[in-house]
């Protein structure tokens, strides 16, 4: 199907609601959530003095919020078509039965996904420890549920642009696949920074393993600043601010960027598309798919593998997309990588068997 005839059966005619709006239904119910109980506050965390600890506290103040206020965001359906893509990666490229490292985690969005596809054992790493305490309860919640995860899962607390992963992760584990998801942008502030995030994406990933990320796609923000004559790109619900048009360095390409009820005003970085790729070969990764969502859509959505959950699990075919939605969709970019050489034979896999142990989140976290 072309792209602009799968654009018009998915988005609706109608429009965002005003952001006054929005804004005034959110604080409603914030404050009807404000009830929950924090279970395990974050470690205390350095005040914002680099955009590190701007980015973890940002984050970290973000709630994890509940099943019928994630339904009320006026970004649902982005939200839905992000956890789509996400899916269809882990389906396609992370191996079930094996084990993933999750980098820049956030609070365990993706840990459903990954029991879904059944790996054996999971990592999960951020800079939030907020996040990360939230990701833990998330695990540990579905014990003696008949929504148990049959995994075994490690978390770990830190900034994965500074420091090795290695030193927390015991020497003999190995990942089959790796998985940065909306996160890898951060690290592109300077080149010190993305080579340690590409390292520890690397470092322990096994010959033949898949490298999974999704990032701001620098080829159409680009593009978008160009054709407007102020710094800024927006529609009523994203907004994207630079400091310039002309990009002459890889690294450090600073905006800020809003995304209603999502991300406020926070710093990020072009990862500009080329470059990436070159730095990627540095550390041994091939890349296999790269493409931006639309195209990614226009490719996977109707494959007999995906259909149900385009179709039955995200319902992305009612039409209730806003424009500015779909509009929002376009600024990102999947890219998808293999680490040369050959794959190791594959390990016997017995899918029912159950690995899950509980997390203490006050003793079992490690810290970068
Ligand atoms: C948009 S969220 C995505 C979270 C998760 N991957 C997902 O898809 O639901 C970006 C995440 O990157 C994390 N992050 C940003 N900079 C980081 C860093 N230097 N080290 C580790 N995590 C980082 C943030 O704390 C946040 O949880």
């Amino acid at each position: 199907m072309k792209r602009k005839e799968q654009e018009q059966r998915f988005v609706s005619a109608s429009t965002t609601p005003d952001a006054k709006e929005i804004a005034a239904k959110f604080q409603r119910l914030k404050e009807e959530k404000n009830n929950r109980v924090q279970k395990y506050p974050a470690k205390r965390q350095k005040p914002a003095d680099d955009i590190a600890s701007t980015v973890a506290g940002h984050y970290n103040n973000r709630d994890d919020v509940g099943v019928q206020m994630r339904k009320e965001s006026p970004i649902f359906n982005l939200k839905q078509f992000n956890n789509w893509i996400k899916s269809v990666l882990i389906k396609r490229y992370v191996k079930q039965g094996g084990t993933v490292l999750d980098l820049c985690c956030g609070k365990g969005g993706d840990l459903q996904k990954f029991q879904q596809n059944k790996v054996k054992t999971y990592y999960g790493a951020d800079i939030a420890d907020k996040s990360v305490k939230d990701a833990v309860q998330r695990y540990n919640q579905t014990a003696g549920s008949n929504k148990q995860f049959t995994f075994a899962a490690n978390f770990i607390s830190g900034d994965c642009t500074k420091k090795p992963l290695s030193s927390v992760i015991p020497a003999n584990v190995t990942f089959d696949s790796v998985s940065c998801q909306f996160a890898l942008h951060y690290s592109f502030e300077t080149e010190q920074q993305a080579r340690q995030l590409m390292l520890n994406a690397t470092e322990k990933l096994k010959s033949g393993g898949y490298f999974v990320c999704t990032v701001p796609d620098a080829y159409v923000l680009v593009k978008k600043l160009r054709s407007v004559e102020s710094l800024t790109i927006q529609n009523k619900i994203v907004k994207a601010c630079f400091k310039t048009k002309k990009f002459t360095e890889v690294f450090g390409n600073q905006y800020s960027f809003e995304l209603l009820d999502a991300i406020d005003d926070c710093p990020e970085y072009l990862v500009p598309c080329k470059d990436f790729v070159a730095l990627a070969k540095e550390y041994g990764l091939s890349v296999v798919e790269e493409k931006n969502f639309h195209e990614f859509f226009e490719t996977w959505s109707e494959h007999d593998d995906f259909k149900f959950l385009t179709d039955r699990v995200y319902k992305l075919r009612e039409g209730n997309m806003t424009a500015d939605e779909w509009e929002a969709i376009y600024l990102y970019r999947a890219f998808v990588f293999r680490k040369d050489g050959q794959a190791d034979q594959q390990d016997a896999y017995n899918p029912s068997q159950n690995f899950f142990k509980l997390v203490d989140p006050l003793k079992d976290i490690k810290y970068l």
